[in-house]
C-alpha cells in the first residue's frame, strides 16, 4: 500500500483499542523472567560451546605475532578463530572498522580471537593464555587537539554538512544582542541492560543465529557480505532485546564470532560480548565541541543564527548531526550551520538514541537560555517569540504538526513556572539551592517502508508476523493492538511474532521511527487481509464492518472464524510512502521543565522535579509511550550530571569502561517524573497519524538541567557534564 495522501478516517480512529493504555502483552514474560533473551536460548539446540572474546590491547597498530599455543593446549579448548585462520572475510557495508581485527588493528578492544571450549570458564580462562605482541603506532586520539584540522563531510542522513541562509556574519555583527559560546558534549556509551550475544549455528551451509539486534534484514545483508555466502542461507532470530538504543542497529562482533566459532568448532556456539569490552569493542555517541553564536533585537526576535560542530570519528565513520535541529527549530531571517569532522584512532562513533539532536539540543537549549537572560526575558517567553510553523531554511515547506508553543504553555502552568525567581540563586530550602531550567524539546520523525503477513485461522485467531523488533518499547502491544482495531477482534485474539528473518522485513527499531512505520505496515496487511475475507464472503469490501468477531454486510453477519474455512487466509503487504514526507516537515515537539537542588557547600546535585509536555501525532498506547519518555528523561539527566567516556588520550581507548565507573542515573537519582502527551493526530505521517517518542524524550532534558543549575547557582557550566568539581570553584556562597 502506498501513502501518497493524507490519511482520512480509516478503522484505526475508532480507537476501540489503539489510543488505549493496554498493559504489555509481553509483560508476563519480562516480569516472571522467562522471555527468552539471546544469550538464554540452552533450548534451540543441543550441544552449545561458548566463546569468549579476546580484545586488543592497543589502540592502534599490529599484530606483530600471536601465539595460540598455551591457548590451545588448555582443558576444553574447541578452536580459536584469528583473522589468520578465519578464511577471507568481507565487510558489512554498515561496519567501519573490521568485525574480527588483525594484524592491522583500528581501535582499542577491537576482537582479535575468539576462543571456544566446552565451557565459558573454560573458555575465559584459555583466553588469558593467548598471547599477542603488538607494533604500537601513535593514533589521534584528542577531539580538541584534532579540530583545527577537521574537514567538511559528505551529506548525511542527517541532510548536508552546511547549510546557509541570507547573510549570518553581517546580520550577527549588526544585531544589537549577541551571543557567542562554545559549548561541549563527551563521548557516551548505549550501557543497556542485555548485552551484545548471540548463539550461532550450522547447518551444512545454513546458518541461523540467535541474537539481539535491533534491525534484522541489515544484520542479514552485512553478514551475508562479511561471511561471503548468500543472504537466503542465513536465518536472524531476535525476539527480545533487552535495551539497543542504537548500540545493536548493526552486526556487531559476537554475531560474527559465534558464526565463525560454531563453523571451527563443527558445532553451536554462543558469544557474549563482556561488558569491560563492550564500550570500547562497538559503538558510541561521539563527543563534539559546539559554537553558537544567535544575534537578537532587544524584543527577543532572533535575526541572526548559527552553529557549528565538531565531532571526530575512524577513517569511514560519520560525523554525529549535531545542528541537525537548529535548522528547524527557531525562526531568524540570517542563518548557517557548519558540521565538521575529524580524523581520530578511537573506536567507532555512530547512532545512540536521538543521534544529532540529543547532542545538539545540550548546547542549543543552553544557548536559548543565556540569549534570555541577556535580554532578561523569560526563556519560555523568548522560545514562544520565535517559534516558526514553517522550514527557516525552506519556508516553502511547513510543518506537518507543530505544537511546540502549547508544550511550552502547558508545560509551564502544570510546572508553576511563575514561581520561579528570574534572579539566580535566590531560592533556598535549607541548605540546598533550588532552581527551575526549561529547554525545548526536538526530533524529526521519519517514515520508511515496513511490512507484515497477517493469517486468520479457523478459531478466528489472528497471528501476524513481521521482522519488526521489540527493543523493550512495547512493538508487541502495538502490533496486537493494530490488528485487533483493524480486525474487530479483542487482543486475545491476536498472536504477534517478530524478530526473525523469515518474516516479511519490517521498518526495525530506530530513529524512534518503529511505532508509527511498523504498525502502519500491519494496517497494510490487514486492509489486504480484509479484502481477501470480505471477496471470499461475497461481500461488498466498501461496506463491510468487522467488529465484535464478526463481519457484517448488509443484514449478513459471519463470525471471522468461519471466514477462514478449513485452512487459513493468509495476506501480506507493506506501507510505502509517497512525496509527504517531501512536501512537509515532519518533525516531534515537546518541552522539559526540571527543579534541581544544589547543595550550597558540596555542590551535590540532586534532581527534584521534571515534567515534560510532548507532542508526537497519535499515542498508540500512552502506557508504553509515557514509558518511553520517562526513560528518554532518564537518560537526559545522565547525560546532564554523570555520562562521560573518559578518552585516555596516551593510549586510545575509553578507560572507564565498566557499569562501576561509567555511571548512568539510578532510582535514588531521579525522585519525581511526570510527563504529558497533547492530545494530537498527525494524517500526514502514516494511516496510523502517529509519530515517534522515544528519542524526543531525550532532546532538551540534559539543557534543561543546566538551565536549573544556572538558575539555583548562577553558574554557567558549559561542559557536559555537570560534575560538582566544575561547580565548586565558581559556586558563590555567602
Ligand atoms: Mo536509534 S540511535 O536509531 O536506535
Amino acid at each position: 500500500m502506498r501513502f501518497e495522501h493524507p490519511a482520512t478516517f480509516n478503522p484505526i480512529d475508532q480507537l476501540k483499542v489503539i489510543g488505549h493504555p493496554t498493559n504489555r502483552i509481553d509483560g508476563p514474560l519480562k516480569t516472571t523472567g522467562t522471555a527468552p533473551y539471546a544469550y538464554e536460548r540452552h533450548d534451540v539446540v543441543p550441544n552449545q560451546a561458548y566463546g569468549y572474546v579476546v580484545g586488543s590491547g592497543i589502540g592502534k597498530g599490529e599484530i606483530a605475532a600471536i601465539d595460540l599455543a598455551a591457548a590451545n593446549a588448555a582443558p576444553g579448548v574447541l578452536a580459536i578463530v584469528t583473522a589468520g585462520n578465519a578464511g577471507k572475510l568481507g565487510k558489512g557495508e554498515r561496519n567501519v572498522a573490521p568485525l574480527l581485527g588483525g594484524p592491522e588493528i583500528a581501535h582499542y578492544h577491537q576482537a582479535l580471537a575468539v576462543v571456544v571450549a566446552e565451557t565459558f570458564e573454560q573458555a575465559r580462562a584459555a583466553a588469558q593464555l593467548v598471547r599477542i605482541d603488538y607494533a604500537r603506532v601513535d593514533g589521534k586520539f584528542d577531539l580538541a587537539a584534532e579540530r583545527h584540522r577537521a574537514g567538511t563531510p559528505n551529506p548525511q542522513i542527517g541532510g548536508p554538512a552546511d547549510t546557509a541562509v541570507g547573510d549570518f556574519i553581517a546580520a550577527f555583527a549588526a544585531a544589537p544582542l549577541q551571543l557567542d559560546a562554545h559549548y561541549t558534549t563527551p563521548d557516551q556509551g548505549h550501557a543497556m541492560m542485555e548485552p551484545h550475544a548471540s548463539i550461532a549455528a550450522w547447518d551444512r551451509d545454513k546458518l541461523t543465529v540467535w541474537t539481539s539486534n535491533q534491525m534484522i534484514a541489515w544484520g542479514v545483508e552485512d553478514m551475508a557480505k562479511t561471511l561471503g555466502i548468500p543472504r537466503e542461507n542465513i536465518r536472524l532470530v531476535s525476539p527480545y532485546v533487552g535495551g539497543g538504543f542504537g548500540g545493536k542497529l548493526f552486526l556487531r562482533a559476537d554475531v560474527l564470532l559465534a558464526a565463525l566459532g560454531a563453523r571451527a568448532a563443527g558445532r553451536p556456539v554462543k558469544v557474549a560480548l563482556q561488558r569491560p569490552l563492550m564500550f570500547n569493542n562497538t559503538t558510541h555517541r561521539p563527543a563534539t565541541i559546539q559554537r553558537i553564536r544567535i544575534g537578537a533585537e532587544r524584543d527577543g526576535t532572533i535575526t541572526a543564527i548559527g552553529h557549528e560542530s565538531w565531532s571526530g570519528n575512524v577513517s569511514g565513520g560519520e560525523p554525529e548531526m549535531a545542528v541537525s535541529q537548529t535548522r528547524l527549530l527557531y525562526a531568524g531571517a540570517h542563518r548557517m550551520t557548519a558540521t565538521r569532522l575529524a580524523a581520530l584512532d578511537l573506536p567507532e562513533g555512530n547512532a545512540m538514541r536521538a543521534p544529532g539532536e540529543a547532542s545538539g539540543m545540550m548546547a542549543l537549549e543552553i544557548a536559548i537560555d543565556e540569549l534570555a537572560d541577556k535580554l532578561g526575558i523569560d526563556p519560555v517567553a523568548l522560545r514562544i517569540k520565535n517559534d516558526t510553523q514553517v522550514d527557516p531554511e525552506h519556508p516553502e515547506r511547513h510543518f506537518s504538526q507543530r505544537q511546540l508553543v502549547r508544550c511550552l504553555n502547558d508545560g509551564a502552568a502544570r510546572f508553576g513556572w511563575s514561581r520561579r525567581n528570574p534572579k539566580p540563586g535566590q531560592v533556598r530550602d535549607g541548605r540546598w539551592l533550588i532552581g527551575m531550567g526549561v529547554a525545548a524539546a526536538f526530533r524529526n520523525n521519519l517514515v520508511t517502508k515496513s511490512a507484515a503477513r497477517v493469517r486468520l485461522d479457523g478459531q478466528g485467531m489472528v497471528t501476524v508476523e513481521t521482522d519488526m523488533t521489540d527493543i523493550g518499547t512495547g512493538s508487541y502491544t502495538i502490533i496486537a493492538q493494530t490488528v485487533a482495531e483493524m480486525m474487530g477482534i479483542p487482543l486475545e485474539k491476536v498472536a504477534v511474532r517478530l524478530g526473525d528473518s523469515d518474516f516479511p522485513v519490517s521498518c526495525g527499531s530506530g530513529g524512534q521511527w518503529g511505532g508509527n512505520n511498523s504498525t502502519a505496515g500491519v494496517y497494510a496487511a490487514c486492509v489486504k487481509l480484509r479484502e481477501t475475507i470480505t471477496q471470499k464472503l461475497g461481500f461488498n469490501s466498501e461496506e463491510a464492518v468487522f467488529a465484535d468477531g464478526l463481519v457484517r454486510s448488509g443484514n449478513r453477519s459471519v463470525p471471522l472464524a468461519q471466514a477462514a474455512g478449513e485452512g487459513e487466509l493468509v495476506a501480506e503487504d507493506a506501507i510505502e510512502y509517497g512525496d509527504l514526507a517531501k512536501t512537509y516537515q515532519q518533525s516531534t515537539f515537546g518541552a522539559h521543565f526540571v527543579e534541581v537542588g544544589v547543595d550550597a557547600d558540596t555542590a551535590e546535585i540532586s534532581v527534584r522535579r521534571m515534567l515534560a509536555v510532548c507532542a508526537a501525532g497519535r499515542i498508540l498506547n500512552p502506557k508504553a509511550a509515557r514509558s518511553q519518555v520517562i526513560g528518554a528523561m532518564t537518560m537526559g539527566v545522565g547525560a546532564a550530571l554523570m555520562e562521560d567516556l573518559v578518552v585516555d588520550k596516551r593510549h586510545g581507548l575509553f578507560i572507564n569502561h565498566d557499569l562501576a565507573a561509567y555511571e548512568v542515573p539510578v532510582h535514588a537519582d531521579i525522585p519525581h517524573q511526570d510527563m504529558v502527551f497533547l492530545d494530537e493526530t498527525d494524517p500526514i505521517s502514516s494511516p496510523m497519524k502517529a509519530k515517534g517518542v522515544a528519542e524526543l524524550g531525550i532532546c532538551g532534558v540534559a539543557a534543561a538541567v543546566a538551565n536549573a543549575v544556572q538558575n539555583a547557582t548562577g553558574v554557567r557550566v558549559r561542559e557536559y557534564p555537570i560534575t560538582l568539581d566544575k561547580l565548586l570553584y565558581a559556586l558563590q556562597v555567602d
